[in-house]
């Protein structure tokens, strides 16, 4: 499974980039506005620093002007994902977009129809939320393995990002399902690496090594 990282701050991209685990970044206004910057320079600041996809959420909700601000996205850099949200008329853009080759991550998905229509019109990634799913007392997660079936059983090219993820069984359940990505805010990833047992046998081992020392 991938991992994506699920924040605008480059300095959280930075520091998992270290870790050896970015394979891409996704964004979206929310994230943009909490960097309080011109979201541009934050876009073109992530884009230079990693290699894989970054995703850019379009603002228009008219199909004719999400085309517009995709084309003007996808010129910063050719690893720019535009990310349309699924409704009629972001459909309309995906389909378009699409076929000039540019790739759409489409979003605001909650439910299994809704990622089926997103593939048809040619999305090369669709972000189903399960936490906002879990939110309303849904288990999110179930969303994932039926979209992961049923692109599974037709051979559908478009990737499943698991997004909305809030907490790290979230992160474990989407890779059991089989999904393409998880895109995960940096908090989830720090909370991953943790563990009691880990840091209290790396305090045993440390100071049964000074020990050693003392003696020699
Ligand atoms: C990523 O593509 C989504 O925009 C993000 O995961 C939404 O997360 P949230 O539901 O915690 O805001």
């Amino acid at each position: 499974m991938k991992f994506f990282v699920d924040t605008a701050n480059i300095k959280e991209i930075m520091e998992a980039q270290e870790w050896g685990i970015v394979d891409g970044v996704t964004t979206n206004p929310t994230l943009l506005a909490k960097e309080k910057e011109n979201p541009l320079d934050v876009i073109k600041g992530i884009v230079k620093t990693v290699n894989g996809p970054v995703s850019v959420e379009v603002i228009s909700t008219d199909s004719k002007n999400m085309v517009v601000e995709g084309r003007g996205f996808a010129k910063i850099a050719d690893n720019i994902v535009i990310k349309i949200p699924i409704t009629k008329e972001g459909l309309k853009a995906t389909n378009v977009l699409s076929k000039e080759g540019i790739k759409v991550n489409v979003t605001l998905i909650f439910s299994t129809n809704q990622a089926i229509l997103a593939n048809k019109a040619g999305a090369a990634y669709v972000s189903p939320f399960i936490g906002r799913l879990d939110d309303i007392g849904n288990e999110g997660v179930n969303i994932v393995k039926d979209i992961v079936k049923i692109f599974n059983i037709h051979s559908a090219s478009t990737e499943v990002i698991v997004a909305s993820i809030r907490q790290p069984l979230h992160v474990t359940e989407a890779a059991k399902i089989g999904a393409h990505i998880a895109t995960i805010p940096f908090n989830v990833l720090e909370k991953m690496v943790y563990h009691p047992l880990t840091d209290k046998g790396l305090t045993i081992f440390l100071d049964d090594w000074k020990k050693i020392k003392k003696r020699v």
